[in-house]
């Protein structure tokens, strides 16, 4: 597994402990990944003012094809997702009426960008922190009480009401964006 630690608004400067980036690579890894390294981040207290920060702006070409990478906003992860081709179709073929919490992918994606999906990283249910690569429909496994998600980031099983959460977020170019 690859991992990397990235500063999204210092480039260039010498990351400071509270304002990492996990890069992941590998779809089993990245959930190894997210599992344990989320905790560690959360315990390092970050600076009140970092919580606070209304925004954020993130390079999308520091994640590739089928990585997620995780960022620290509001004191919340956020996960940015890269999709594959066969991600993006497995959530569009899918019926409205198979989903517990109904919503097109299409609609928690932005317009000529559906390969980046860009979510709350907090299970819906309880706010544990979700895996990805594991569960049947190719997303995101709860491991506290097992909710799944799929690959646009719905629920499909388990005790957990509603779809990871899309925050607000809009593109300042096409490699670039801001969130919040
Ligand atoms: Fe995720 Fe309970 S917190 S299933």
């Amino acid at each position: 597994m690859a991992e990397t630690v990235v500063n999204p608004n210092l480039e260039g400067q010498e990351p400071t402990r509270r304002d990492f980036i996990h890069i992941a690579a590998g779809a089993a890894a990245v959930g190894g990944a997210a599992m344990f390294a989320w905790p560690l981040i959360d315990q390092m207290n970050p600076a009140a003012d970092t919580l606070a920060l209304a925004s954020i702006e993130f390079d999308l070409t520091k994640v590739t094809e089928g990585q997620q990478v995780t960022i620290k906003w509001r004191g919340k992860p956020v996960f940015v997702r890269y999709r594959t081709p066969a991600e993006i179709e497995a959530a569009r073929k899918t019926p409205l009426s198979d989903l517990k919490d109904p919503q097109k992918d299409e609609d928690r994606v932005k317009p000529g960008h559906e390969q980046f999906l860009i979510l709350v990283g907090t299970c819906t249910h309880l706010g544990c922190v979700p895996t990805f690569g594991a569960g049947e429909y190719g997303g995101w496994f709860c491991p506290c009480h097992g909710s799944v998600y799929d690959t646009s980031g719905r629920i499909r099983k388990g005790p957990a009401p509603k779809n990871l959460a899309v925050p607000d977020y809009a593109y300042l170019t096409d490699t670039r964006v801001k969130i919040g």
